[in-house]
């Protein structure tokens, strides 16, 4: 990436310094960020402009996109593009420092990804430590219930250590090896990706380094208590909503002391290049599993494919097996209480396009251009962003992205535990619940749900607030 001072950007603009530098404080530059006194600026940022005509382009970008013939048969070839753009989102939006050190990250990857030792590790890992294939599920009684449609589930939360989290922390950590580091350092919200990565730390014997939010510290308890016993430094983080976003920046600000010795690792499909594609790769094996247990199992493609969609990394791993298929896939979003856009986490269907975290995507924002915070009952969708791969297949409609609110997530929770005996996480519960609406309005079909975790985590919040309900 190359980046411009405030004097070129002025010159190239038709502005003067005073007021490219009054836009890069309100954050409506994007990609800008401070250096020393003063901004430095993404020689491809577009000039800001008011409100209705960046409307009035974002409209007919998407048109554009819209228009242009996808081919998915080699859609994973072509997306994302050398410098980890989906179409328009993505890329790597960050320091020069910062920037080499992912560098090596995306070169090592590179050539690892295509290695046959590499490649036979991590399926043995998979197979004999993470308990994969994880079953494709036909929730019979659930589907008598709620009619004629069949559900089944995706079960991600029998994966070791009860997410799909582990399937691109074993990746990365695997990486991390092979580039010599020593330790990894993550964020997480719901402490899934944080024991997901400790659990891959204490594997390979690497130190082991989570930023948490204070307020997710308190509700994710358990998850907390297993990253501290697989010897894990739990760092809270007590900025901002004390949620998952501040928990990435501090992350982030950790790794940038530490890169030639450590390792960052993703949590989702999200961050500056190369993480959304390495995350995705990661991930895939659940689509892929998937595609070909539900063939197996009825001889045909389900309707729907659904996931819960934080940052994206289970729907996108569900999602990218089915992408050339007649199915319909849809990205459930955490709406919150659903009272208001101020009140949610729903960031492709509040938000619009701007950069958090080094990429750009679609974030949830304030009439200033500034991040939102997100808020949703479920810590892991707990993010006002959405991994540019998913901004990218709604901007030209492949993936539908539906909200859906905390109260119907907790309602779809205990409907699944009584009827099946299988406790959901909050965050998958989204996704059911999802699929649950579906199903009381369809006469026939079949839809698959993510089951993206194991509902453990969320007991002791879900008593104290909906005891009502048990
Ligand atoms: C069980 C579970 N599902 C889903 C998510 C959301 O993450 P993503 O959108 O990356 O799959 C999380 C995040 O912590 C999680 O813990």
């Amino acid at each position: 990436m190359i980046y411009i001072s405030v004097k070129e950007a002025a010159r190239k603009w038709g502005l003067n310094e005073r007021r490219v530098r009054a836009l890069c404080e309100q954050g409506r530059v994007d990609g800008a960020y401070k250096k020393g006194k003063s901004y430095v600026i993404p020689n491809i940022s577009n000039k800001p402009s008011d409100k209705r005509s960046r409307r009035n382009i974002e409209n007919q970008i998407y048109s554009a996109i819209k228009e242009e013939k996808i081919d998915f048969t080699t859609y994973k070839k072509n997306y994302p593009n050398k410098e980890g753009y989906f179409g328009r989102f993505g890329g790597s939006y960050v320091s020069k420092e910062l920037q080499n050190a992912f560098n090596e990250i995306y070169d090592g990857y590179l050539t690892i990804c295509k290695s046959s030792r590499f490649i036979e590790g991590l399926r043995r890992i998979r197979r004999d430590f993470q308990g994969r294939p994880t079953p494709l599920y036909h929730c019979e009684r659930l589907s008598t219930y709620l009619g004629k449609v069949q559900i089944y589930l995706k079960r991600e939360d029998l994966n070791h250590t009860g997410s799909h989290k582990l399937n691109h922390c074993m990746g990365e950590a695997l990486l991390a090896k092979y580039l010599g580091k020593t330790k990894l350092i993550a964020e997480t919200g719901a402490g899934s990706h944080g024991v997901a990565v400790a659990t891959a730390a204490a594997y390979f014997g690497l130190e082991c380094e989570i930023h948490m939010g204070a307020v997710d510290i308190k509700k994710q308890a358990p998850n907390v208590a297993k990253m501290k016993i697989l010897g894990a430094k739990v760092i809270e983080v007590n900025e901002g909503t004390k949620t998952l976003k501040e928990a990435v920046d501090s992350a982030f600000a950790a790794y940038s002391k530490e890169y030639k010795t450590a390792f960052y690792c993703m949590g989702s499909t999200v961050g500056p290049h190369p993480f959304p594609l390495m995350v995705r790769d990661f991930q895939e094996i659940i689509g892929k599993e998937a595609r070909e247990q539900f063939i197996e199992k009825t001889g045909e493609l389900p309707d729907i494919v659904c996931a819960c969609t934080g940052g994206g990394s289970n729907s996108i791993g569900i999602f990218e097996a089915f992408l050339d298929d007649p199915v319909k896939l849809v990205g459930i979003e955490a709406a919150g209480t659903g009272k208001s856009s101020d009140e949610t986490a729903a960031s492709i269907n509040y938000g619009k396009e701007g950069i958090i975290h080094g990429f750009n995507s679609i974030v949830l924002q304030d009439e200033n251009g500034n991040v939102k915070d997100a808020s949703t009952i479920a810590s892991g969708l707990d993010y006002p962003g959405v991994g540019p791969e998913h901004a990218f297949l709604n901007s030209i409609g492949r993936v539908n992205y539906v909200p859906i609110t905390d109260d119907e997530a907790v309602e779809a929770f205990f409907l699944l535990s009584k009827l099946e005996g299988i406790i959901p996480a909050i965050e998958s519960s989204h996704a059911l619940a999802y699929a649950i609406k579906c199903a009381r309005t369809m006469h026939s079909g079949s839809i698959v749900v993510c089951l993206s975790g194991r509902g453990d985590k969320d007991l002791d919040y879900l008593i104290e607030h909906y005891s009502n309900l048990i």
